[in-house]
């Protein structure tokens, strides 16, 4: 069922992601490229439920997730920028890893004001969704000091790699955009204001 803008709801619960698959990791290494021209065909909410998990799903009982985090304090936030995923409002939702399910934060197509905010990339524009990697240094720098910020990259750089290629092994291509202006693609987003935008990763099937 699609929500629309009418019966739009806060949450939406996400397909239960999958642990097995039919290409190597070997192969998703081998295949993965930066992919920037995407097909007009609408991304399937359980391949963004995939991409999710492989991003950030938590996958023990403590809590440890998909991607290693210093000292396990999670600094890491998820947003989807979301314009032609099937069954889902065009709009802006942040990842919730702990019910993997998405929150609604903003309704409507953001794709173009994303892309503004990334000097124009038309791979932005394009995608029928982008993934926006933040993160809150304060959740790393109340133990790591300094650090923080240093780890905070290290960390959205595994979890971008992790997006990466699952969607190589699903049959769809991103790239890691790192050109963007910071407060352009945080109010797109609608982060909080102890949040920092580190990496979008635009996602689709390659054209
Ligand atoms: C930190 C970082 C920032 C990047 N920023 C952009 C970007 O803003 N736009 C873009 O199209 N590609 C961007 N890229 C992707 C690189 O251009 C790409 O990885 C490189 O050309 C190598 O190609 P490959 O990924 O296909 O191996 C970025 C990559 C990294 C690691």
């Amino acid at each position: 069922m699609t929500i629309t803008a009418a019966s739009a709801q806060r949450f939406v619960a996400l397909p239960s992601p999958s642990t097995t698959g039919t290409m190597s990791l070997e192969q998703t290494l081998r295949t993965r490229r930066s992919v920037r021209e995407f097909a007009p065909r609408p991304l399937a909410t359980v391949d963004l439920s995939q991409l999710l998990w492989a991003a950030q799903g938590i996958t023990t009982r403590d809590g440890r997730r998909t991607a290693p985090s210093a000292g396990a304090l999670y600094p890491i936030e998820l947003y989807v920028v979301a314009g032609d995923v099937s069954g889902l409002a065009a709009g802006v939702y942040r990842y919730d890893p702990h019910r993997h399910r998405l929150e609604s934060m903003v309704a409507g197509d953001r794709r173009a004001a994303l892309a503004r905010a990334a000097l124009q990339q038309d791979s932005v524009a394009r995608a029928p969704a982008a993934i926006v990697i933040g993160a809150v240094y304060a959740r790393t720098s109340a133990k790591y000091g300094r650090r923080a910020e240093r780890y905070c990259a290290i960390e959205a750089g595994c979890v971008a790699q992790n997006v990466a290629l699952e969607a190589v092994a699903r049959g769809l291509g991103t790239v890691v955009i790192g050109a963007f202006d910071d407060a352009g693609v945080r109010d797109v987003a609608a982060m909080s204001g102890d949040e920092s935008p580190l990496i979008i990763m635009p996602i689709g099937r390659p054209r």
